[in-house]
């Protein structure tokens, strides 16, 4: 008998992703610059037709992670990129039609996983004034939801969430016992981290990615962090070498040359300063910018701005439509200050209101 799963059928999925080359990227929060050319270089000289024969190992590499994060490797399991984590936090610890309570709007994948395994994803919007109302958040975690997904920080809103704020959470989610999903993305960009709820207690999880400040979402490596048994669930759930060697390679030597992470961040944090400056010497609304994005208001419409951008200046940025007080603005991207640099001037020259 042939069959279909509807569920598969109906989902909606944005494939539009390919034909970014010669593109300034600013679009999809990598970073533009990536990992300096002679660093690429030393990583590859030891790559050997065996290294590309054999199939991955990750002990080495999870050894190095644990110790980079002050844990056993134990709590961690690496994944195909964060967002294969993500998935398999979701297939695990929720049913069908099971209650899972997020933020809105956000990583999208979060509810795309949730249509694919039939789950109830119940939305928590941001206010008027895009900050998050963490009672709003309480408000909805009853004894039936499974799982809660927050993002420190948020993409594409750049909120974060005091320790006050969290540990308020997370009474609730205890008290519920609702698992915790915690999104940390943008960590590095971001430093307070909640991970330690993820390595001292159950049913909490972190997950991270490479391919942000580490400059690698070419590579697709990311890690779910959480309590031995959780941890193990989720590797379960893993295709068989899920990990790609020349991914944890990469991410092996960013962890262990002095220097390298410091150094991705100041350049990060000189082009964000720069951006910053611009944006308000020429009087733009912006919003959001503990991770590597910032929400912008632009004076003219956002989303003819955007296809500009792209035809005029090759530059890919993102609309957003509605966003509460902002109404529709631009996602952009922040890089190194040359990449800040291509942006603004471009900016200043398409984002001109007609004169009279
Ligand atoms: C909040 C958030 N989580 C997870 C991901 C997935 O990243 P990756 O699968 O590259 O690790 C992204 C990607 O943009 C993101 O914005």
């Amino acid at each position: 008998m042939y069959y279909l799963n509807n569920k598969i059928e109906n989902l909606v999925r944005i494939f539009d992703q390919n034909e970014r080359k010669g593109y300034l990227r600013l679009d999809l929060n990598e970073n533009p610059g990536g990992l300096p050319q002679d660093f690429i270089n030393k990583v590859l000289e030891g790559i050997t037709p065996e290294f590309v024969a054999q199939y991955p190992e990750t002990l080495q590499f999870t050894e190095v992670l644990a110790k980079h994060l002050n844990t056993d490797k134990n709590h961690i399991c690496l994944t195909n990129g964060s967002a294969e984590a993500i998935r398999y936090v979701i297939q695990a610890f929720t049913s069908d039609n099971g209650r899972i309570v997020g933020v809105v709007p956000s990583y999208f994948m979060f509810q795309v996983y949730s249509e694919m395994y039939g789950r109830n994803f119940v939305k928590v919007p941001y206010e008027e004034d895009l900050s998050m109302n963490v009672d709003n958040i309480i408000k909805e975690l009853t004894p039936e939801t499974e799982l809660l997904i927050l993002l420190n920080p948020n993409n594409p809103m750049g909120n974060v969430y005091t320790d006050e704020e969290f540990e308020k959470i997370m009474i609730s989610a205890r008290a519920n016992k609702i698992t915790v999903l915690i999104d940390e993305a943008y960590h590095y960009f971001y430093p307070r981290t909640f991970i330690n709820y993820a390595l001292n207690e159950e049913h909490v999880f972190v997950t991270r990615t490479f391919s942000k400040l580490f400059s690698m979402a070419g590579c697709r490596l990311g890690y779910v962090a959480g309590w031995s048994e959780g941890v193990k669930m989720v590797q379960k759930l893993c295709t068989p070498h899920n990990t790609n060697a020349f991914a944890m390679r990469f991410a092996e030597a960013v962890l262990t040359t002095p220097g390298m992470l410091d150094s991705l961040i100041s350049n990060f944090n000189n082009g964000r300063n720069y951006l910053i400056k611009f944006l308000d010497a020429n009087y733009y609304p912006h919003k959001g910018d503990a991770g590597n994005f910032i929400f912008i208001k632009p004076k003219t419409d956002a989303q003819k701005l955007v296809d500009r951008m792209k035809t005029e200046k090759k530059i890919l940025i993102k609309a957003y439509p509605n966003v509460g007080k902002f109404g529709n603005c631009l996602r952009v991207s922040i890089g190194e200050e040359k990449y800040m640099k291509f942006f603004t001037e471009a900016l200043l020259e398409l984002d001109r209101l007609e004169e009279n």
